[in-house]
């Protein structure tokens, strides 16, 4: 992380005397990219449904939350991002998140959202398809999260950010995150992007990718 951060910073640094890089440049280019191959919601309102992979239909990634005027929060929606096969003995892997303008991200509220681990310790748990629904996870049982909090992230058109980054699974494999409204968020809000390899207008990658070694 501190390595490409310095490697970004250099990289813009010449980007000063050099063509402006295309977005797609700024993904790290030491390292190899994953793109997610399962996108699966969560939903409170529908506890034992089990949400279809849109990675295979339109792509949508939500997240959402309401909160009433006495305080309660209720209707939550979280998102489920899995990427598959990260290659034994990888190392750093990370979470990164990018938005090339225009972007199909819209926001209500204050969406700071709240990226956990899930199955950390168990890449073979995240398989699709699956029998993941709100009740499998909430309330929490035995320790399917991981490592509770990632990383927290403001998601804005133009952006290219990475979330966070930890050990890649031992051995190989999947690996997937949980992104929720930060629990400090105190109103309703929500996050909604179309997942893309090559985004509108020939923008590009647009949402969540994982890299590696570097
Ligand atoms: C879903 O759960 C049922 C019942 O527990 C099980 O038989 C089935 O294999 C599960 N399917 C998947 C894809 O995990
Ligand atoms: C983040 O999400 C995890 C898993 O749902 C939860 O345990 C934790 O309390 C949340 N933290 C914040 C700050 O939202």
């Amino acid at each position: 992380m501190r390595a490409s951060t310095a490697a970004l910073a250099l990289f813009s640094l010449l980007g000063l005397t050099t063509a402006t890089p295309t977005p797609v440049d700024l993904a790290p280019r030491c390292g190899q990219t994953i793109l997610p191959y399962n996108l699966q919601q969560l939903d409170e309102a529908s506890p034992s449904t089990v949400y279809p992979n849109t990675i295979s239909s339109n792509g949508n990634f939500h997240v959402e939350q309401t909160v009433g005027s006495n305080g309660n929060v209720y209707n939550r929606i979280y998102q489920i991002a899995a990427f598959a096969n990260v290659p034994a003995n990888s190392y750093a892997c990370q979470l990164n998140v990018i938005f090339p303008d225009p972007t199909s991200l819209t926001e209500t509220g204050n969406p700071t959202l709240n990226v956990t681990t899930l199955y950390l310790n168990s890449p073979s748990s995240i398989t699709y398809p699956n029998n993941w629904s709100w009740s499998t996870f909430f309330p929490p049982t035995s320790p399917p999260l991981g490592q509770g909090l990632f990383g927290t992230i403001n998601l804005e058109a133009g952006q290219t950010a990475a979330i966070n980054s930890e050990v890649c699974p031992n051995g190989g494999g999947n690996l997937a995150f949980l992104f929720t409204i930060a629990s400090w968020v105190s109103e309703s809000s929500s996050v909604d992007f179309t997942q893309y390899v090559n985004g509108l207008n020939g923008a590009g990658l647009t949402g969540v990718y994982l890299t590696y070694d570097c």
